[in-house]
């Protein structure tokens, strides 16, 4: 197969870690017998520094041409004091839009072997396994108008939390076609019991929810859920979810296994390229210095090949890889346990490798 993958390493650790998943995309091709070429183009601070706009037009042009972009992180002290369109994560709110990317995934897996630095008992982190779908582009974030005015002698700020049918339509098919391949269980996430919104969201859940008879659909409120997956995160098997609700769990739910380098994200449009990112920043406290946690950047290759490609063996491949390599012990400083040993992102990276080429 021959893939274009345009590569967006962007500020910080950004670069470190998908240094390292284009390591690690190039040996799967080398297994398998696949073509990945490499675009390299800048985004975020790097972007400013050289062409004085954090998302260049060359930048939208070779992510548009390519068949799926690796994304690193963006930002940094250096461009902290500049403020609005010149600011780095600018870079990357545009291009999810250039993009159209409408529908986030942010999958959470339990690692036995991670399960000591989690605050919750082993025997529920170890089986969990479940993704959480967000809606990206519409809702309370985008939605007019926005403004504040002054009434009656009093400030007034206005949020306005606005969905289409259209918008609700492909986020909540996007649910059940990866539950198909999955254990076959949606659960979506509203406030039906208050807002509007929400009411039609599980209304159109019903209707599309025909269209995929062999997958179970439950209704849960968001605060419900917020609850029950600290509770019982097993229970879960595809989230889908409106913008804002997403927003909040996802980021409670990737607290449940342990550590932001840890977190791969992949983000989807209805037909153009997606982004593959991992879930933290540019991590400055550690840049430059061969510490970073690259599994994030790699599972997030990982996610490209399963989506992106169909390549379901290869990405397979990549996660037993990675589950192999912790549990033989292998630990950067973010997941490392007192008194072990704290190996370096290239020799992570290396491990990854070898075990890949091992099988
Ligand atoms: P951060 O995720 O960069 O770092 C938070 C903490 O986690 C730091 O102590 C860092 O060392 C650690 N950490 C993060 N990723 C790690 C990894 N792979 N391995 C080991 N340790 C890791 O978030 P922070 O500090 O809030 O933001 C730093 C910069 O990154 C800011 O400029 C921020 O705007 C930007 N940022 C960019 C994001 C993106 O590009 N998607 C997302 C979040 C923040
Ligand atoms: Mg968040």
């Amino acid at each position: 197969m021959k893939k274009n993958i345009t590569v967006l390493p962007g500020d910080g650790i950004g670069l470190e870690v998908v240094q390292s998943a284009v390591e690690v995309l190039e040996t799967i091709g080398t297994i398998y017998g696949h073509d990945f070429a490499f675009d390299y183009a800048d985004i975020g601070g790097s972007a400013i520094d050289k062409h004085n706009d954090p998302l260049p037009a060359s930048t939208i042009k070779a992510c548009k041409a390519g068949d799926a972009v690796l994304l690193g992180a963006v930002g940094g002290p250096k461009w902290d004091q500049l403020s609005g369109d010149m600011r780095p994560e600018k870079g990357l709110l545009r291009i999810r839009k250039e993009l159209d990317l409408f529908a986030n995934l942010r999958p959470v897996i339990g690692f036995d072997s991670l399960s000591d630095s989690s605050t919750l008992r082993k025997e529920v982190i170890t089986g969990i396994d479940l993704m959480i779908v967000r809606e990206l582009t519409g809702g309370l974030y985008f939605g007019e108008p926005r403004e504040r005015r002054e009434e009656n002698g009093e400030t007034i700020a206005v949020d306005t939390l606005i969905y289409s049918r259209s918008e609700i339509e492909r986020i909540i098919r996007k649910g059940f076609e990866l539950a198909q391949v999955r254990s076959r269980r949606v659960t979506s996430v509203d406030k039906a019991n208050v807002l509007e919104t929400s009411r039609l969201w599980r209304e159109i859940a019903e209707e599309i929810s025909t269209e995929y008879p062999d997958v179970a659909l439950e209704h849960m409120l968001v605060d419900n859920a917020a609850m029950q997956l600290i509770r019982d995160p097993q229970y879960f098997d595809v989230i889908v979810t409106e913008n804002l609700f997403g927003d909040i769990l996802s980021d409670e739910a990737s607290m449940l296994t342990g550590s932001l380098g840890m977190l791969p994200s992949a983000s989807m449009s209805a037909e153009g390229p997606g982004l593959y990112e991992p879930v933290h920043g540019s991590a400055p406290d550690i840049a430059g210095q061969d510490k970073a946690n690259p599994l994030a950047a790699i599972s997030s290759a990982s996610m490209m090949l399963k989506y992106a490609f169909g390549l379901s063996e290869e990405a397979l491949a990549v996660d037993k890889a990675i589950d192999q390599v912790l549990n033989e012990g292998f630990r950067t400083g973010d997941i490392a346990r007192e008194g072990e040993a704290v190996k370096t992102t290239s020799e992570i990276t290396q491990k990854v490798i070898e075990t890949l080429r091992s099988k």
